[in-house]
């Protein structure tokens, strides 16, 4: 594949270390994020940059008018996908750009009501090509989401139970994803992604206990006391729902599942939980 690759996302988690392979690598991109400022202070002066928001219209033109390959990530505040999203994908088609590589979840076949459903349906039946990159949890939720409770409390609170997660490193999705932006054969294809192992979360607190050197304990509450903390925290409701019910998912063994596709697609293992958490260590020091 060639021409320039736009970049959705570029700040967040993924979406950033995919811009920092893709310039790595000499791709012709551009990255798109709702601050010219941050991506500026992130990737440079010099980085082909626009201000890119779902919410605005205004900025499709500018963002997708030369673009060949989209990298498209759903943003976690956009749930009305049809009214927010597609006309986005709309206008991104009209002005040609051929193939998108979507940021989707594992699962995702079974999850009708999830926006990520919706999204794969509608680039299944536009006329450009499409690979879903269907993620396991994120690695990176432990310096994000959980970053708090981890530094301050020194604890894990989530209700999954005794049930195993197959955590991945987002470097590793990165990694496929700029594969299925760069090359061919990718097109038309659901990637299954996860990391290599399956953890409790009491084994992920060991792991990050022997790095720290200090005890993280993970609390084990009820999907009830979840919901409870986190809208006692201020974080808004239907975020805080919709993460009860992925981790409600998970608490019934839907993320226990590991599959061989990083290794397969980028010919190196996933990183381990370990790698992740000594590269991450000073974040909750
Ligand atoms: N976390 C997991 O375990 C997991 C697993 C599988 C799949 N996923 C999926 O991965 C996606 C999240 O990826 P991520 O963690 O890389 O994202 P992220 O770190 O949450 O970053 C989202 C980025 O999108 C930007 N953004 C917010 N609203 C926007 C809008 N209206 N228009 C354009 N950009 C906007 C944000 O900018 P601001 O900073 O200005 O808000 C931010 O830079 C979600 O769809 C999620 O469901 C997550």
């Amino acid at each position: 594949m060639t021409g320039k690759i736009l970049v959705t996302g570029a700040l967040g988690n993924v979406g950033s270390e995919v811009v920092r392979l893709l310039l790595a690598s000499g791709a012709d991109i551009r990255v798109a994020d709702r601050s010219l400022e941050k991506i500026r202070a992130c990737f440079g002066e010099t980085v082909d940059a626009v201000v890119f928001d779902f919410q605005d219209r205004n900025t499709y033109p500018a963002a997708f008018t030369g673009v060949d390959t989209l990298f498209l990530m759903r943003p976690p505040q956009i749930s009305d996908v049809r009214n927010i999203m597609f006309p986005a994908l709309d206008a991104a088609r009209g002005v040609g750009v051929r193939h998108v590589v979507f940021l989707s979840l594992i699962g995702i076949e079974q999850a009708k009501f999830v926006p990520h459903y919706k999204v794969e349906e509608y680039l299944v039946h536009s006329p450009m090509t499409w690979t879903f990159l269907r993620c396991s949890f994120f690695m990176q939720n432990l310096n994000t989401t959980h970053r708090q409770e981890i530094r301050e409390r020194s604890e894990i609170f989530v209700p999954t139970g005794r049930a195993r997660t197959s955590f991945i490193d987002v470097r590793d999705i990165a990694a496929v994803a700029a594969l299925a932006l760069q090359q061919p054969g990718h097109e038309n294809k659901a990637y299954d992604l996860t990391g290599g192992e399956a953890l409790d979360y009491w084994q992920a607190a060991g792991v990050l206990s022997e790095v720290l050197g200090r005890t993280i304990t993970y609390r084990n509450p009820s999907p009830v006391q979840f919901l409870i903390r986190h809208m006692r925290q201020g974080t808004p409701f239907i975020f805080a729902l919709v993460m009860t019910g992925l981790y409600l998912s998970t608490r019934n063994g839907m993320a226990e599942p590991v599959t061989g596709e990083v290794e397969r697609l980028t010919g190196r293992k996933p990183r381990t939980f370990r790698q992740y958490v000594q590269d991450y260590a000073s974040v909750w020091s």
